[in-house]
């Protein structure tokens, strides 16, 4: 890849630290990158030291050579967003860094911050010629800008984001994150879908029953709790990686693999999504977390049926799951098939046969299919067939950070999010946000509130997990 300098802007907030840096290692590592400059900005005193060595107990695969590479292409700039002053410090840095790694002046920002900041530092990155629109035309490198999620706190904020970002750059620098879309299993939902005769035919209202999303994490909101109190499980985990999912699995099959055919069908089905019945929930303890009002009324879960209508989906419910101090941490997909005609007649007892993608914390799939018993003519079992991808391609595949970098280092936005995407999933989270909600309390480390069962009940669904 070509050589160039990330910058973080917010580097040693938690994303910072947990997932960034340590992506940016592991580059290094697998000789992704040769050579880079690594600058973060941030408003704690410090130094590129202390900014590495936050992130050190995140890098499970320690090299000390690697690690040295990297002291020494990073640097520090201490600073405010509000303070004008900061951006000419920042400037002045690169242009200082870049000379020292004689780096080209391919530059890739990442805001970490808060979405309230993107606009103002849009326009003061630009301003300042950090990143300049037709760069690249004027011979001075590509630079380019990655904005993380949520990308506003509403569909309205997400606009004036939005507009702010398209009158000073253009939409090939602008890449809008969501780090589910480069996850292993979830990059492969298309081809699954799209390029296997076996489920091709199958995926639609005539065969599915429904389909779940479910996204249960086992973390509370640990040091996040300013971010979180103002977002909770709706902004934070259902607007971004829960929709990208549903339009995954949902889109119409895109009329050839190419990014702008993609983010069509992601959008269309996008926006021919409507909200059915809404389940919130707070854990038990969250008013008690740091930063946490005593009243605080934000949601820590949520369960949500949704609907599609269009002639693929008419009738299919999509059920959508999350919750901060849950049981387990599991991240997967299921779909129910409708059981076969006289079921009860052919296989009395058996089960209708479902599809599992699973996406955290192993990868794979699981078909969950029936047999009969060995010896016992007339009394089925289910069986699964799995594939793992673990298994198959080894541990040492991408994280999905890494393989995010490298896509946007190397230009490539087709896993990255278009704004009509991000404006009709926003459209879904305002209905919902618009009407008075009570949130049901639940004990940390089990299932959700209790009032889980009634929604069951009243949908006449079960939930996978
Ligand atoms: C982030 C959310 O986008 O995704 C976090 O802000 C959440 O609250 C995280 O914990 C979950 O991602 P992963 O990859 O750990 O499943």
């Amino acid at each position: 890849m070509e050589p160039c300098t990330i910058i973080i802007l917010g580097a040693t907030g938690d994303l910072s630290k947990r997932k960034l840096i340590p992506a940016v290692y592991r580059l290094l590592k697998d000789n992704y990158l040769d050579r880079c400059a690594l600058v973060g900005l941030s408003l704690a005193d410090g130094t590129a030291e202390n900014m590495l060595e936050a992130a050190r107990p995140f890098i499970t695969d320690f090299d000390q050579g690697v690690w040295d590479r990297l002291r020494s292409y990073a640097s520090y700039v201490q600073g405010d967003f509000h303070d004008i002053g900061m951006y000419a410090r920042l400037a002045g840095t690169l242009t200082e860094v870049e000379k020292q790694h004689d780096l080209p002046g391919n530059r890739l920002l990442y805001l970490a911050t808060m979405p309230e900041h993107f606009a103002t530092l849009t326009k003061q990155l630009a301003l300042h010629r950090i990143i300049s629109r037709g760069s690249e035309a004027a011979g001075k490198g590509w630079q380019r800008v990655v904005y993380e999620k949520p990308f506003g706190h509403d569909g309205r904020s997400a606009e004036d984001i939005n507009q702010a970002i398209r009158s000073v750059f253009d939409e090939s620098q602008v890449y809008r994150i969501d780090h589910y879309l480069g996850k292993e299993v979830v990059s492969t939902i298309t081809t699954l879908r799209c390029a296997n005769m076996i489920f091709m035919p199958l995926w639609q209202r005539e065969y599915i029953e429904s389909v779940q999303i479910i996204l249960n994490e086992k973390r509370g909101i640990e040091q996040r709790g300013r971010y979180y109190n103002s977002y909770g499980a709706l902004k934070d985990m259902v607007q971004n990686h829960m929709l990208q999912l549903l339009a995954l699995v949902a889109m119409e099959p895109p009329a050839k693999f190419e990014d702008q055919h993609i983010r069509d069908a992601k959008a269309q089905v996008l926006s021919k999504t409507n909200v059915v019945d809404v389940l919130l929930g707070q854990y038990d303890g969250y008013r008690d977390e740091a930063f946490i009002p005593k009243d605080s009324q934000t949601d820590t879960f949520a369960a949500l049926k949704l609907s599609i209508d269009n002639d693929r989906w008419r009738g299919v419910p999509f059920y959508l799951k999350t919750g901060k101090n849950l049981y387990e941490y599991s991240a997967s997909i299921h779909l129910k098939l409708k059981p076969v005609a006289h079921m009860a007649d052919i296989a009395p007892g058996a089960q209708a046969n479902s599809i599992t993608l699973q996406i955290e914390p192993e990868e794979g799939f699981l078909l969950n299919l029936n047999t009969d018993v060995p010896g016992q003519p007339m009394q089925t079992t289910p069986i699964t067939m799995q594939w793992s991808h673990k298994c198959v391609f080894g541990h040492n595949t991408p994280k999905s950070y890494e393989r995010l970098l490298a896509d946007a280092i190397r230009g490539d936005q087709s896993v990255f999010v278009r704004f009509d995407e991000i404006a009709h999933s926003w459209r879904i989270i305002d209905s919902i946000k618009s009407e008075e909600r009570e949130r049901h309390t639940y004990a940390q480390g089990g299932r959700g509130p209790k009032e889980l069962e009634a929604f069951a009940e009243t949908h006449d669904m079960e939930w996978y997990r």
